[in-house]
């Protein structure tokens, strides 16, 4: 067995997983996040699969690439990058690409010439659970505006582009972007741009410790918005991370220690926190559920943390986490649903962005 903490991943539950979304949403084209999960089977199971590939950086486009899928499923997704990545994007074959600025609009145009461009606006949706907030997307109107700008620039207009926020658990949402896509996709097609496609972005939840809506609910609502308000030449496309890989893993780990805090509060530390794969729990926004070796044990209220020794590595202090009273140190323990943004955070190039490097000043000191 391998040392704990661990994920352990199931990758035939990715593939049901992906199926049971191609067939719930039949016309979209289905795009994976590859920062929620990114690991070489899970990649080459989903290209095989027909999957294409959301990547954020040169790191996670060179690792699809090193394991044969083709540069053409690809999309750059990230609106945050150099020029220096466009270019080197572009040169390894890479032709789509997502922006919401002008400026990031102007080094694609310069840098990756003649390619297709989905421009990200922000929707009117509600927040989920773990927002984005206003770090992307442009207006609606400058989505407008940018799009013909881009045609203009001799660019290929793929079209309108919006993400709900991840695990989303309002299936209204993505009525809401749909629409808004629409005027959108009706305001470029008067100005004889014709949108291929709308990309409805991730968002799509998973249940843990509270119940989400169930995938053919909010299939139901897309699939109902997308034939009402879009054009029928407007393909559809979804960017799944957490809905793909999210139920396919389980953390094992083990209990370190148990405490009673002054306070009377009982304190149970794990061999995982925050900095080594459950980052989700920063806010207490994802609330996972826990196995151990002790259920069936009378159980009471616990303050779950991890291992460092940093105040804020702790996971659940308000949520109110019932663990058995019995719980000691040595005592195995299983976090389920972990299978999204745990493994990519804890590593050391999460979105496949290189460690910040460290260079060693002070020879002049001695
Ligand atoms: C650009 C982009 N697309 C898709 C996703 C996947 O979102 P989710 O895991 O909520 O489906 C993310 C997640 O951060 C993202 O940044």
């Amino acid at each position: 067995m391998p040392e704990s903490p661990y994920l352990v991943i199931d990758p035939g539950r990715v593939r049901e997983n992906y199926r049971a979304l191609s067939a719930a949403m039949p016309a979209a084209r289905i795009r994976f996040a590859v920062k929620a999960s990114p690991v070489d089977e899970l990649i080459s199971l989903l290209a095989t699969e027909g999957a294409e590939f959301d990547v954020a950086s040169i790191g996670e486009i060179d690792q699809c690439l090193n394991l044969g899928v083709a540069p053409a499923t690809l999309c750059y997704g990230n609106p945050i990058k150099k020029a220096a990545d466009i270019a080197r994007a572009y040169a390894l074959g890479v032709r789509r690409y997502a922006f919401d600025t002008e400026d990031d609009l102007l080094r694609i145009a310069e840098h990756a010439p003649g390619s297709e461009v989905e421009c990200r606006f922000l929707s009117a949706a509600p927040q989920s659970r773990t927002p984005f907030g206003t770090k992307f997307g442009c207006a609606p109107s400058e989505a407008l505006r940018l799009l013909v700008r881009a045609r203009d620039l001799g660019l290929i207009v793929a079209g309108p582009y919006f993400h709900v926020g991840s695990q989303q658990l309002d299936p209204e949402a993505w009525q809401i972007g749909i629409e808004q896509a629409a005027e959108i996709s009706k305001a470029l097609a008067d100005k004889d741009i014709a949108v291929q496609t709308v990309n409805i972005g991730g968002g799509l939840p998973i249940s843990y410790a509270d119940a989400a809506p169930a995938l053919g609910d909010i299939a139901s609502v897309v699939n109902a918005a997308a034939a009402e308000f879009l054009p029928a030449t407007a393909g559809l496309v979804i960017e799944p991370g957490r809905a793909l890989v999210g139920n396919a893993g389980t953390i094992h780990a083990e209990v370190v220690g148990v405490r009673i805090a002054p306070d009377g509060r009982r304190w149970v530390y794990l061999d995982i926190g925050r900095y080594n794969g459950m980052a989700e729990t920063e806010n207490e926004y994802i609330a996972y559920r826990f196995v151990t070796d002790r259920d069936g044990d009378p159980v009471d209220e616990a303050v779950v943390a991890g291992p460092t020794c940093d105040g804020d590595d702790v996971l659940y202090q308000r949520t109110r986490v019932l663990l058995p009273t019995t719980l000691r140190a040595g005592d195995r323990i299983q976090i389920l649903d972990t299978g999204a943004y745990t493994a990519s955070y804890s590593s050391v190039s999460f979105n496949g962005f290189p460690p910040l490097t460290v260079h060693v000043s002070g020879a002049e000191r001695e």
